[in-house]
C-alpha cells in the first residue's frame, strides 16, 4: 500500500516524525480567550484529564496530539463550555458571558459526520445564523458566499448522504466559520480523509481563518499538526507541550 507520496505507512510515518516541529511562536499579550488551569475531568473510575493548565490567545493555531483514548475530545469539550471539569476551573476572559459561547463565540467542527441529515448543505451552514436570529434570506445569503470561499458552490443544493467524506466535512468547517467565532475546537476534523483530502481540508481551513480566531484542531496526524504553529500533546490525560 503506498498512500502518501509513494512510501507505504511505516516509511511515511518515519518521514514524518524527522520532519521539523514548528516554532514557539505564540505571544501572550493579549487576554485569553480560554484560560484553564489544573483541570480534572474522571468519568466514574477513569481519569480522562488530569490536571491540565494552559490558556488560548487570539490567532493561535494549536495542534493537539495523542493517540486514542488520551482524552483530546474531553480537553475541547470543557475548553467550549460542552461540558463540566471534575476539578480545576475554565474561564473565558475575552468572551463574557461563559451560557452566550456557543453558536457565535466558540464553534466546534466534530469528526464524526455531524450534519442535519434533512438539511442541504446550504441549509446546515445557514442554521449558526438563524439560531443567532439573522433573518433567512441573510442566513442563506452569507452561507452561500462561506460555501464559495470553501469550493462547494456546486454542492450546495446537496443533502449530507450524496456527498463525499471530504466534501462533507468542508460543509461543517463552512457552518463553524459563519459566526465569525473567536475560537474553533476541530476535533479530528480530518481524522476520515485520506491524506489528500485532509492537506486539502487544511488549506481551506487556514485560508478561510480570520488572523484574530483561535483554532485548536485535535489530531493524530502529524502531517495536519504540522501545518499549525504550536502543539500540544495529550497522553494519558496529561497535557504537555507549547502550552
Ligand atoms: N462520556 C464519557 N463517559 C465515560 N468515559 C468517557 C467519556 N468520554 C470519554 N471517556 C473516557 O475518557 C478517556 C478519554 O477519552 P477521549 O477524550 O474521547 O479521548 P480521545 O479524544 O483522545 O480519543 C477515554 O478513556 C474514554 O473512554
Ligand atoms: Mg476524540
Amino acid at each position: 500500500m503506498s498512500d502518501f507520496n509513494g512510501l507505504n505507512v511505516a516509511e511515511h510515518l518515519a518521514y514524518e516524525a524527522a520532519q521539523p516541529w514548528p516554532e514557539a511562536t505564540r505571544t501572550h499579550e493579549q487576554t485569553p480567550l480560554v484560560s484553564f488551569e489544573n483541570v480534572r475531568r474522571d468519568f466514574g473510575t477513569v481519569a480522562a484529564i488530569k490536571g491540565a493548565s494552559a490558556a488560548i490567545y487570539p490567532g493561535d493555531r494549536i495542534a493537539l496530539l495523542g493517540s486514542s483514548g488520551s482524552g483530546k475530545s474531553t480537553l475541547l469539550h470543557l475548553l467550549g463550555g460542552l461540558d463540566q471539569p471534575s476539578g480545576g476551573a475554565v474561564e473565558w476572559p475575552a468572551l463574557g458571558d461563559p451560557t452566550q459561547l456557543r453558536p457565535g463565540k466558540v464553534a466546534f467542527v466534530f469528526q464524526a459526520q455531524s450534519l442535519m441529515p434533512p438539511l442541504t448543505a446550504l441549509e446546515n451552514v445557514a442554521l449558526p445564523l438563524l439560531l443567532l436570529g439573522a433573518a433567512p434570506e441573510e442566513a442563506q445569503q452569507q452561507a452561500a458566499a462561506a460555501l464559495e470561499t470553501l469550493e462547494l458552490a456546486s454542492i450546495a443544493g446537496q443533502l449530507p448522504e450524496e456527498l463525499s467524506g471530504g466534501q462533507a466535512q468542508r460543509v461543517a468547517v463552512a457552518r463553524a466559520l459563519m459566526t465569525r467565532p473567536q475560537l474553533i475546537l476541530a476535533d479530528e476534523p480530518t481524522g476520515q480523509l485520506d491524506s489528500a483530502t485532509a492537506q486539502h481540508l487544511m488549506d481551506v481551513l487556514l485560508a478561510a481563518l480570520g488572523p484574530d480566531t483561535a483554532l485548536v484542531l485535535a489530531t493524530h496526524d502529524l502531517a495536519v499538526a504540522r501545518r499549525m504553529q504550536s502543539v500540544w500533546r495529550m497522553e494519558n490525560g496529561v497535557l504537555e507541550g507549547n502550552l
